[in-house]
Parts: C-alpha cells; structure tokens; sequence
C-alpha cells in the first residue's frame, strides 16, 4: 500500500544519502525522498528517528527445498530473511534433486511467489546434479532466469571443465560462483589445520585447499574475461591472491560471511558441531586478514551461506554432523555491533557490502532507496540491546556458533515492495496477529 516513512535516518550510499529523510512509497515503489515531504494523501509511520537502510541482499543461502525441509524450508527461510532485514536472498543449487532444470527452478521460485516474503533469486548448478562430470543445461537455466552458476559446498574438480563454463556463463552474462576447495587436500577434513584442530586430534582442511583453488579460478577468469564471484574466502592467503587479482585487472569479487570474522577455530573447541562449517574457521591471523580486505575494499560482499541443519544432524558427533550454521537472522546485528559501532566499518560501507554490493554483482534491483527503486527496506533499531536465542529464529536451522551473544542493530521493519513484511519481530503469515498493513498504521504507533 501506498505510506509515507517520517523522522527515519535515512543510509543510502548510492544515492549519496546520509541523514534524515522522508520515504514516499507507491504502488510498490519509492516516489520520493527529501528531508521534508510536506502533506501527502497516504499513511503516515513515525519511525522516532530510527535508522533506514535499502533491503539487505544475501547472496548466498541455502533453502533446503527440495529434499532438505527437515532443515528449511523455502517459506521458513524467507521468513528468517524477513526476520534478519533481508528483503532478497540467492539461494544455492545443492538441493535434492538439485537445482539443475528448468522445472526446479521454476518450483523454487513458485514457492517463493507463494511464501511472498522475500525476493528469492534461484542460482542454477554448474555441472549437472553437482556431479562435477559434465556442464547443466546452463543456456536452459539462464532462459529460467537464474542470477548465476555454482556448485556450491563442492569445488569443481575439473579445471577444463570449469573453463568451458565460464565461457559458456560469460555468454549468458552471468556469474560463476565458485566454492574454493581442492578435495586431494582437503578430503576428510573437518576443521582448520591449526593449533585447536590437531589439540582436539582431528582430520584437518588446511588454508592451502582453498588457496590453489582461488589461484586456478584467477588465471582462468584471465583466460576467458567471465564474471568470477569467489563464495567464502576463509584465508589469508585468498586475501592476497585477491590483492594481486586486483593489480592484475582481473574481473573478479569476493564474499565473506559474517561468522569468520567474529570467531576464530577456538570455537570449535569442546567438539562444537554448531561451530562446524566448510571453509572452517580459522586462526586469528586470517580473521584479521578477512576484516581488512573488507575495509580495504578487496572483498566487497557480506553474505551470510545461510546453512540451516535439522537438530538430529547437528547433535551426531563432530566427524559425522553436516558444515553449516545458520546466518539470516544474526548478520546485521553482528556487523552492527562488532563493526559499526566500533568505527571499523561506516553504516555507508555496511550498505554496500550487505545491499547495493550483492544486488550489483547478482544484477539485480536493490540496493538503493533512489526514486523509482523498489520499496525494498529495513528499519533498525540501532540502540536496542538484544540477545541471540536460537529458539526465537525462523529459521527451521537453530545452528548457530552465536548464542546468547548480546547485540545491537536490531531490523525492527522489513519492506518487500511496500509491503511490510515483518514488524518488530513478527512475521507475516508466520506470526499469529500480524496485522494488515492498513490497521498497523491507521491510528496505531508502530514504534
Ligand atoms: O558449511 C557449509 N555448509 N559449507 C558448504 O560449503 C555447504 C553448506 C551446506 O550446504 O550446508
Ligand atoms: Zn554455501
């Protein structure tokens, strides 16, 4: 519906705004933005100077659906996208059966259609059925719509193989995404080759695994001129193969996700599965590493590999439990209060690496509040102290390695296309009384 935002503080860096703002929305667009509106004809919601962002983007996160709805679901995962201030989400192929036709691209969507919460952006498998033996139908994927290429939470093996999809992917004028592992390194491994790994006398995934794979995903993007997006990036070593990708020209981006640079292998220690996850967490010098290619501008995208697992799977010992945590509804408070509010990141640069950065490289809408835009935004609450509790989560994946950690930076609001699609804490069609739009705001204070 139709509504005006008043008294919100207003981030949007490609607009080049910072400060406080009136947001016009209509038929589901941003009509206007100025500090002052003056009278208009819609509802009016008072935000009491609370802060405004474009919609988060992830980039990166798996739905499970189909096959895995022990874990999530396509609904319970845009709900938790909802629940974080996401407002679009890119989810992983590794489903089963795995996101490879045309039809299972076009279920995943349907049920997002129908959940209606999120915008939710399929990425099509690079080889058929994960296999790593030979290309999916990409040209049929990018006719479905796809917003990239990966194989993601398996490297492809085969360099040629991988050469001939980027060639195939810069054509189509999509991304590949690639999971950064070499197996005969690897293979086997369950946590960091460091001090806390070998104390705790487990088979190790050494930073050297992801590494190669990174250069051999450099030198081929020099080859064939494709979009090359690197999942992940754990190390130190990645870091600086990105640093001299970039004297190089090479047309590549990077993501980390949140949890490496907040925890490091210690948290592992005590054989805890909910810090268990692929790339591993690792020592201090590659936090320190990651942190400052994101400052420094290297690695350009936060994404959270949203990796939801059912309890059963997380409680079988550390060998045998699934890589994952869960990151949907953790990520902006996270890098609210450990980077924001310690001056290591501005809320500018947080807008870019969590909205206007994703959006960009997955070439989609977002990312900014400009006239026109989709009305895709979240409202945060910078100051409310919170505390993580798994148990109020969307997600149906309660794994995450940040329990009862208090934060700040709470999404209090989250608008898909001028629809409000979670209310402090509520989500539609989730929560029970969850009003309608027009009875939130006739006559009530939301805040
Ligand atoms: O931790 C991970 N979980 N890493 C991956 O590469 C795959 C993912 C999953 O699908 O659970
Ligand atoms: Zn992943």
């Amino acid at each position: 519906m139709d509504l005006l935002l008043k008294g919100g503080n207003l981030c949007d860096p490609r607009a080049s705004w910072e400060g406080p703002a009136e947001i016009l929305v209509r038929k589901g667009r941003v009509e206007a933005v100025s500090p002052s509106i003056g009278p208009v004809d819609v509802p009016i919601i008072e935000l009491h100077g609370k802060t405004v962002l474009p919609g988060l983007v992830d980039m990166h996160v798996h739905l499970r659906e189909p096959g895995g709805e022990a874990a999530e679901t396509i609904a319970s995962g845009c709900a938790a996208a909802a629940a974080g201030g996401f407002t679009a989400v890119a989810c992983m192929p590794n489903t089963s059966p795995a996101l490879d036709d045309r039809e299972a691209v076009a279920c995943v969507r349907q049920r997002a259609d129908s959940a209606g919460l999120a915008r939710v952006y399929p990425i099509g498998a690079l080889t058929r059925g994960l296999g790593g033996k030979e290309m999916s139908a990409m040209w049929n994927l990018a006719q479905e719509g796809v917003k990239g290429f990966s194989d993601d939470g398996m490297p492809v093996i085969d360099g040629g193989l991988m050469l001939r999809a980027m060639q195939f992917a810069l054509l189509l004028g999509l991304p590949v995404i690639s999971h950064c592992e070499d197996l005969s390194i690897s293979s086997g491994g369950v946590v960091h080759a460091g001090t806390c790994g070998y104390r705790q006398g487990l088979p190790v995934i050494p930073s050297v695994s992801e590494a190669v794979m990174v250069a051999r995903e450099l030198l081929l993007q020099k080859h064939t001129g494709a979009r090359l997006h690197l999942a992940h990036v754990s190390t130190r070593e990645s870091v600086a193969l990105l640093r001299w990708a970039a004297g190089e020209g090479i047309n590549v981006t990077a993501e980390v996700t949140p949890h490496p640079l907040f925890l490091t292998e210690e948290a592992v220690e005590g054989f805890n599965t909910d810090a268990k996850m692929n790339p591993p967490l690792r020592s201090p010098s590659d936090r320190e590493a990651l942190l400052e290619a994101l400052r420094g501008g290297l690695i350009t995208v936060v994404a959270t590999d949203h990796a939801p697992h059912s309890l059963p799977d997380k409680e079988k010992d550390f060998l045998s439990a699934p890589f994952g945590v869960v990151g949907l509804e953790t990520a902006l408070p996270l890098l609210w209060t450990m980077l924001v509010e310690r001056g290591l990141l501005s809320r500018a640069e947080l807008v870019n690496c969590l909205s206007a950065n994703p959006a960009a490289v997955l070439g989609v809408p977002g990312g900014t509040l400009a006239p026109g835009a989709p009305a895709d935004l979240v409202v945060v609450d910078s100051g409310k102290e919170f505390t993580v509790d798994r148990e109020n989560f969307y997600s149906r994946g309660k794994n995450t390695p940040f329990q009862g950690w208090r934060l700040r930076g709470l999404p209090v609001l989250t608008m898909v296309g001028g629809d409000i699609k979670m209310w402090k804490g509520r989500v539609k069609g989730f929560s029970s009384h969850f009003p309608e739009t027009d009875a939130l705001i006739t006559g009530r204070e939301l805040f």
